[in-house]
């Protein structure tokens, strides 16, 4: 299936999606990013896939960005969309055209923490518990109906910084997993629900 992959940052997650693409059936179009300086660029160059910058900040309005957002999207007829680590929040009309062939992956174990700092928000709340969920992504920031979550044991001196890095350990394991699912065509979206071989999830 072709995918294209929208980044803001490391590409840590792109990486592991790289990484995996031939066996989990995912062939990795382009990979799009908002921010220029973004690492994961440069791990898409590596991996010779064609790659654009589509700075933010040059728009004056979300819904010219997303629109432009779109255009290069399109341009390559992805079966789906995968935002992995990035960061901007899309407009309805967005998240609308692309219903049910976007996954988002983050860092919490959703519906705790959507948003940022998600990390050290669930320190100094307490938990014993954190991880990674991935969702469709819809309208509703973070909202998107689950489709899988990895959980990790807070431990006793965490920081966010040792937290995070243990939850990224999962995220690299969880998202390739996801999105042969969806490539094999295992995995939808009906009546805001995720479903998994014909299964509610
Ligand atoms: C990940 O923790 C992801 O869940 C969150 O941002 C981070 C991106 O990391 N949305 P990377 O760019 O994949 O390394």
């Amino acid at each position: 299936m072709k995918g294209v992959i929208l980044i803001s940052g490391s590409g840590s997650n792109l990486q592991s999606i790289i990484d995996n693409a031939e066996e989990i059936d995912l062939d990795i179009q382009a990979v799009i990013s908002n921010k220029e300086e973004a690492y994961g660029l440069k791990r898409a160059q590596d991996a010779n896939i064609p790659n654009h910058t589509l700075n933010h900040t040059q728009f004056s309005t979300r819904e010219a960005f997303d629109q432009q957002l779109s255009q290069i999207i399109d341009q390559y007829n992805p079966g789906i969309i995968i935002l992995a680590g990035f960061m901007r929040i899309l407009t309805a009309e967005f998240t609308q055209k692309y219903l049910g062939k976007m996954l988002n992956i983050h860092p919490s174990l959703l519906p705790k923490f959507t948003g940022l700092n998600t990390h050290q928000r669930a320190l100094d709340a307490g938990e014993s518990e954190h991880g990674v969920s991935i969702h469709f992504v819809t309208d509703e920031l973070d909202g998107g109906p689950i489709i899988a979550q990895s959980h990790v044991q807070v431990l006793k001196n965490d920081t966010a910084k040792s937290l995070s890095k243990r939850v990224l350990i999962e995220e690299h394991k969880l998202f390739p997993k996801v999105i042969h699912c969806f490539t094999q065509g295992r995995l939808s979206l009906k009546d805001n629900r995720a479903i998994l071989d014909s299964q509610c999830l």
